[in-house]
């Protein structure tokens, strides 16, 4: 398939081809409706949450915003079923779920809703290509640029990648910030783009206020990925905490079998609530600042409206832009 931006719309029943990621502890009803009101579409991040406060929070959405918006769940989590439950007795209209295989989990929403829109967030061509076999509506390629966990590939080569292998639309993710971002992903085969560190530095984003002024102050070498040599990567803000983390982190590889199934196991519990610390108590030091390469391009907190006006006046901006380029290249 072609790509095709107003299709997306479409399907999603949006005005712009713009996603807000779901994300723990940050995208919460206030930062999803106020996204789908301006156009896009919200997406409340269950990652943290029981499945009576992820109701509660559904419902305060439906308050806030007429338009549709969607949840995310992380399928990694013990909690996914129950979840998933939720989501269809509240008549939730859209899911994206990350972190694990979809195909059982599409299956169980689609014959409990059949207009349900189910969206995985795909780091590979293979598993892209699974969840079209399943039945997904559309994909979201996540690069490595992405803030939280993320996989191997880039955005740059996972896009067009899992363009060329699925006939679903694809929609990017990782790196993308301004309107040159929504253009490139647009130009490498992406119907639309999903964005999660620009919308943490939104005036209507609840996290800590230190918290998004943690992403304006980051510079381009600001992010690192901690967790690869445990199977965990994750891009998140340098801080004292990622420093011990890294320290433990050397430790680890040098051992072997059950010395380092435990010492992982360790890890990961001292990773526990660092999300948390950072996002609601504003903890910049020993919170994880879970963030994307993209906060080197971000420099201010604006409204999620303005956000998204901006990235569609730049991207008609660019593309004028890119026409003259083609010219050029004609020219050559
Ligand atoms: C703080 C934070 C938390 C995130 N939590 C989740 C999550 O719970 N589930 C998920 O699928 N993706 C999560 N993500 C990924 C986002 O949904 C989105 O795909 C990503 O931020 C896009 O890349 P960008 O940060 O470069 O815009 C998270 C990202 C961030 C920055």
């Amino acid at each position: 398939m072609q790509n095709n931006p107003g299709r997306l719309c479409e399907i999603l029943k949006i005005d712009y081809p713009i996603i807000q990621g779901g994300m723990a502890w940050v995208s919460t009803a206030e930062l999803a409706a106020a996204v789908s009101n301006a156009g896009g579409l919200g997406i409340i991040g269950s990652g943290n949450m029981p499945p009576e406060i992820l109701r509660s929070e559904i419902r305060k959405a439906r308050e806030l915003t007429k338009k549709p918006f969607g949840v995310n769940v992380i399928l990694l989590n013990p909690d996914v079923d129950r979840l998933l439950e939720v989501i269809l007795e509240e008549n939730v209209s859209v899911v994206t779920m990350g972190a694990g295989d979809p195909a059982s989990r599409i299956k169980f929403l689609k014959q409990g809703n059949n207009e349900i829109k189910v969206i995985p967030v795909v780091p590979t061509g293979a598993l892209a290509r699974r969840a079209e076999r399943n039945g997904a509506d559309a994909v979201i390629a996540e690069g490595t640029e992405a803030g939280g966990h993320i996989g191997d590939l880039s955005t740059m080569v996972l896009v067009p990648l899992v363009s060329s292998l699925v006939s679903i639309p694809v929609i990017a993710a990782g790196g993308i910030a301004d309107g040159r971002g929504f253009v490139a992903a647009l130009a490498l085969g992406a119907s639309g783009v999903q964005l999660g560190t620009r919308f943490i530095a939104s005036e209507e984003c609840t996290v800590h206020p230190n918290y998004k002024e943690a992403i304006i102050k980051a510079r381009d070498r600001d992010t690192i990925v901690t967790g690869r040599s445990i199977n965990l990567p994750c891009r998140v803000i340098r801080n004292e905490f990622t420093r011990e983390y890294q320290k433990k982190e050397k430790e680890i590889i040098l051992l072997e079998g059950e010395e380092f199934q435990n010492a992982r196991l360790e890890l990961e519990e001292y990773a526990i609530g660092r999300l948390r610390l950072a996002a609601k108590e504003g903890d910049m030091e020993q919170g994880s600042v879970m963030a994307g390469q993209s906060a080197a391009l971000i420099n201010d907190i604006k409204p999620v409206k303005q956000i998204i006006n901006d990235i569609m006046e730049e991207a008609q901006k660019y593309f004028k832009k890119i026409s003259h380029l083609g010219e050029a290249i004609l020219e050559i």
